[in-house]
């Protein structure tokens, strides 16, 4: 069954602007996720500790993260993809990060140029340095629904990823369809199949919104009983190595969704739209959610 509540992990500071032409320096990206924190959101990806030539837009995050005051309650994961980027991230005062692999060999060479074994040698370390400091390490899998150089991708891989990164001490495993061509049978199936080893509490649902499937895919997968869901305020997002890939489901038309169904987040809409006001107006970034344009046309 449904859970009465939800926990919105917000994306939008981190994979929102990852894959943006204009450049939103470190002060924007504070004032961002201050925006975002005010809503209630709890959660707010704060940036990336990756290699500035692979993912320039999130240059800076050291310095996003040391600008942002801690707040009891509130979390601000970052990307870490290898030692390195553990070591600034810890420099920065990062309390939580996020692992990132993929369940098809093409994306994971393409997107942090090793295979899939490879990169879980990598993070290996990573993990058990991160738990030596008492950091909190969270684990996505990419392409559970699709690749875009492999096209389908076999449910026992992105089982087998995931099993691995929860063994590793991950304590939760955000289920991405990076290029967003998952439909709801296919996105309810996918979660089921993970829950057959994975306590569905320790799941959450990372859909793009390439096709317009993300919110129904979101409303399936509730269904199982996942109560944690990935989102980017204004539908921002992408990732670089994944061509053709659109925007995060918008946050704003996510909990528009589930105040109606009477699911409790703990976020408020209209604060949540003061922010996306902020990266239109501000940033000058158009949002692409349907809320936004429903609002903006009153
Ligand atoms: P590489 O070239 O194989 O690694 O890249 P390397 O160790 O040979 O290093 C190359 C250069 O990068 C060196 O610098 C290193 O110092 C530097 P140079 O000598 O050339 O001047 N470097 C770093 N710099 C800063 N921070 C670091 C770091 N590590 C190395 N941590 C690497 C491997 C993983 C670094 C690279 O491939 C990379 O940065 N990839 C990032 C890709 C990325 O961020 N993709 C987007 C996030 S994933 C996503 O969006 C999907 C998600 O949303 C879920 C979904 O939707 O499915 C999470
Ligand atoms: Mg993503």
């Amino acid at each position: 069954a449904a859970s009465s509540t939800v926990r919105i992990v917000e994306v939008g500071p981190r994979d929102g602007l990852q894959n943006e032409a204009s450049v939103v320096t470190p002060s924007q990206r504070i004032a961002l996720i201050e925006a975002l924190v005010s809503s209630g959101l709890e959660t707010v990806e704060a940036g990336s500790f990756v290699s500035p030539k692979w993912v320039p837009q999130m240059a800076g995050s050291g310095d996003v993260l040391r600008g942002l005051p801690p707040r009891p309650g509130i979390s601000y994961p970052v990307l870490v993809p290898n030692l390195r980027g553990l070591e600034d991230a810890m420099a920065a005062g990062a309390r939580e990060i996020a692992l990132f692999l993929a369940a098809s060999e093409s994306f994971s060479r393409k997107n942090i140029n090793c295979s899939i074994d490879e990169s879980f040698e990598r993070v290996a370390p990573v993990v058990q340095m991160a738990k030596a400091n008492g950091i909190a390490v969270r684990g996505y899998v990419s392409c559970v629904l699709g690749c875009p150089y492999e096209g389908e991708v076999a449910l026992a891989s992105v089982v087998s990823v995931a099993e691995r990164l929860i063994e590793l001490g991950c304590y939760e495993i955000s289920l991405g369809d990076t290029i967003g061509v998952g439909t709801p049978g296919k996105a309810r199936a996918m979660v089921e199949c993970v829950s057959g080893s994975i306590p569905t509490k320790n799941l959450a649902i990372h859909f793009h919104d390439t096709y317009g499937q993300a919110l129904a895919n979101v409303l399936a997968c509730l269904e199982t009983g996942i109560a944690v869901v990935d989102s980017a305020a204004g539908g921002l997002g992408g990732c670089p190595y994944a061509a053709g890939a659109s925007g995060n489901l918008a946050t704003e038309d996510l909990l528009y969704m589930l105040d109606g169904l009477g699911i409790a987040t703990g976020v408020d809409l209209e604060r949540l739209l003061d922010a996306v006001t902020y990266i239109a107006d501000d940033l000058r970034i158009a949002p692409r959610s349907k809320l936004f344009a429903a609002r903006r046309s009153d």
